[in-house]
């Protein structure tokens, strides 16, 4: 864990606490329609006539080259000459306005995980999420309790390492039954895996889950435990009662009390908290 950086949650107003210390509302905007409007590029045709449609975006600032206290900064966006995406407005600020507003993207289709972030209080990825255009200025922050690299840059070393210890890969100890081919499944088995392997590591849910707030280096938090679980679910590997074991702690697994705010804030509408579940489940039996 980087101990040089802003703990996110440090800025004090009482506003954005409000809105992210007890519990994040559901960000799946992840729709067709929201799919096909991301693939727009990011300027909109523009019609000169049009009169201008300005949203204010307040957006979470911290340098640490300059490391006074944390502000919240206003940027007003014409919607009319932006694509409709949060992520859209960013890229505007930062190519129109504010070269130095620093954030994470690469997919622009809500693949990569990156441009995870706090829209108003709920985590999503700014790439499908639509911009509220008739609403009240939008607040952009980082996601929540996480070391702060640079405004909206989250320190993502603890998340992946919570990762890395799950041993997300294929275990066997004997060899594939043909030898240099794949190791095949059954349909029923493939099947499995489904509503786990879909996971981008966004880490919009743990950075939702209180219990990860609170306990952020000893419970592995929704994402790694979800992935834990598509391992030990995965009908190939055969280490699955060393994963169960390697889990099987009073704060890596069982910090997990069924909240759920990891199921509502997941932009590819999975439940982490259910495969949770089935974890805990398999230690029983
Ligand atoms: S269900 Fe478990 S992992 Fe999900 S938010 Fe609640 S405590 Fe966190
Ligand atoms: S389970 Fe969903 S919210 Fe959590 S890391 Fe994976 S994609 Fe992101
Ligand atoms: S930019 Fe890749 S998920 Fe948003």
């Amino acid at each position: 864990m980087a101990t040089g950086l802003l703990k996110r949650g440090a800025i004090s107003t009482a506003k954005i606490s409000s809105l992210t210390s007890r519990f994040i509302p559901s960000r799946l905007q992840a729709t067709a329609a929201a799919a096909v409007a991301e693939a727009k590029p990011v300027e909109q045709p523009t019609n000169p006539t049009q009169p201008q449609h300005l949203k204010t975006f307040q957006i979470y600032r911290w340098n640490p080259d300059n490391p006074t206290k944390p502000e919240l900064q206003n940027y007003e966006v014409d919607l009319n000459k932006c694509g409709p995406m949060v992520l859209d407005a960013l890229i505007k600020i930062k190519n129109e306005i504010d070269p130095t507003l620093t954030f994470r993207r690469s997919c622009r289709e809500g693949i990569c995980g990156s441009c995870a972030m706090n829209m108003d209080g709920c985590n999503g990825l700014a790439c499908l999420t639509k911009i509220d255009k008739s609403g009240p200025p939008s607040m952009i922050n980082p996601l929540p309790h996480m070391f702060v690299i640079k405004d909206l840059v989250v320190d993502m070393t603890n998340f992946y390492n919570q990762y890395k210890s799950i041993e997300p890969w294929l275990k066997r100890k004997n060899p594939p039954p043909v030898k240099g081919k794949e190791i095949l499944q059954t349909k029923k088995d493939r099947a499995k895996l489904d509503g786990m392997y879909e996971c981008i590591l966004c880490a919009c849910c743990s950075t939702s889950c209180p219990s990860y707030w609170w306990n952020p280096e000893s419970y592995l938090g929704p994402a790694a435990l979800l992935h834990a679980n598509r391992w030990i679910m995965d009908s190939r590997d055969e280490y699955t009662k060393e994963r169960l074991d390697a889990v099987n702690d009073e704060f890596k697994l069982y910090r997990c009390h069924t909240i759920l705010n990891c199921a509502r804030a997941c932009p590819k509408g999975l439940n982490p908290g259910k495969q949770i579940q089935n974890i805990k489940k398999l230690e029983r039996s």
